[in-house]
């Protein structure tokens, strides 16, 4: 059965009342505190949220094993749909989403927890509908979730394994129409790897296009144990997997890192060895030049200036001046696999900020806190009912 969406016409309205969302922060080696804090629901940080140190760990938490029905797949679906491209109020959260049929080499995943990248917004606000798939669209790169159902050609994955993936391989050409903001989703087995055991679904959800990003940017740097590394923006869903698989998988002799005041204890707690107070110090004025300069901002025309000659310039989004340059992140269930056992060992941990994880019937409050540009880590969406 083809998989078709009907007009988009249910809509999840936002709370009007102030939410209140309970922060966990985990000291495994010392401590565990918890603390609330109030935000407005429409997306505009806690000025105070800045100011509190922050640092999520790889043990695992609540998120964990749901009850997944095996074998009761509805035809329809709950999934955030949008029938034009515009701000986030063209997203509708619509209850009659047909359920996608898998391909052969493809398998469908009960979506346990989903993640939100810049690109969802920078897709949604149709900035690259040259190239996108047709609308309307089911948003969403990220997940984690149950495989409830196998294409005939799988040889793997089989249903019942949790997994977790970037289910677009190509980031901006022809994702898919329907993706992860929804209960189901299909995608390629190539595209998937086993969730790392000691994570749940919200931890895991944040990490497969921000981590692959990360990895693939620094293998194109050639970057390799005792060089050293400057991340601008060191604080975002890329950044703070860049930081640490530079020093954790990579042996980078030094990380050096950007972020705001508010954020420089994180990028320690990273692995940062210089944490740079882009509020108050340019980067590209410090006497120490860097083998590679890896830039999660856009200010290429800054980088180039604080590499040494000879060294790397990649630049994930905005103009590139050379000899910087720019690529297009591939998803790879091979590049997860490889990084799995750091993720398992905990020398590799995902971010998730604290503002979520954000429930599945806020998704657009979600995108808005994206948009604002002020995400530390990653936004996550968790439950998916
Ligand atoms: N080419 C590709 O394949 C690819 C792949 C992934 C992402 N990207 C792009 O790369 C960029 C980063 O993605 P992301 O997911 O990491 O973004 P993100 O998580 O949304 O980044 C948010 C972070 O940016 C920081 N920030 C804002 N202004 C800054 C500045 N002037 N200097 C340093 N940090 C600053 C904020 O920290 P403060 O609050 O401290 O300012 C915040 O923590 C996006 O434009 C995304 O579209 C491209």
């Amino acid at each position: 059965m083809k998989a078709t969406l009907p007009t988009p016409h249910l809509r999840s309205f936002p709370s009007p009342t102030p939410l209140s969302f309970k922060l966990s922060f985990a000291f495994p080696e010392t401590r565990r505190k918890s603390l609330s804090i109030s935000s407005t629901p429409k997306g505009t940080p806690s000025p105070s949220l800045a100011y509190v140190p922050l640092r999520v760990t790889a043990s695992s938490q609540a998120a964990s094993a749901p009850t997944v029905n095996l074998t009761a797949i509805p035809t329809e679906m709950k999934a955030w749909v949008y029938g034009e491209y515009g701000g986030d109020d063209v997203l509708k959260l619509d209850e009659k989403v047909s359920v996608p049929e898998v391909k052969e080499d493809e398998v469908l995943i009960k979506v346990v927890a989903a993640a939100l990248n810049p690109v969802d917004a920078k897709r949604r606000q149709g900035k690259f509908k040259a190239t996108d798939s047709p609308l309307p669209t089911v948003p969403g790169y990220d997940v984690a979730g149950v495989v409830v159902k196998v294409g005939s050609q799988v040889k793997e994955l089989k249903e019942g394994d949790e997994v977790y993936g970037n289910i677009n391989e190509k980031a901006l050409e022809g994702p898919r129409q329907f993706g992860s903001l929804a209960q189901y989703t299909a995608v390629e087995e190539k595209l998937l790897a086993l969730k790392p055991k000691n994570l749940d679904f919200a931890q895991a959800a944040g990490l497969p296009l921000a981590i692959e990003t990360a990895y693939e940017g620094l293998e194109r740097t050639g970057f390799s144990s005792g060089k050293s590394i400057l991340v601008l923006n060191g604080s975002g869903g890329v950044g703070s997997l860049v930081i640490q698989l530079a020093k954790q998988v990579f042996a980078a002799s030094k990380v050096a890192a950007t972020s705001s005041t508010g954020k420089l204890e994180l990028l320690k707690s990273l692995g940062a060895d210089l944490a740079i107070d882009y509020t108050k110090e340019n980067f590209e004025d410090l006497p120490e030049k860097f083998d590679v300069v890896f830039d999660a901002i856009g200010q290429c025309d800054r980088a180039v200036k604080a590499v040494k000659e000879g060294g790397s310039v990649v630049a994930l989004t905005g103009a590139v001046t050379p000899p910087g340059f720019r690529f297009v992140v591939t998803s790879k269930g091979e590049v997860l696999k490889k990084l799995n056992p750091y993720l398992e060992s905990g020398k590799v941990k995902p971010v998730v900020d604290p503002r979520g994880p954000f429930p599945f019937t806020q998704v657009d409050e979600a995108f808005s806190y994206i948009e604002t540009n002020r995400a530390t880590g990653k936004v996550v969406i968790h439950p998916i009912p």
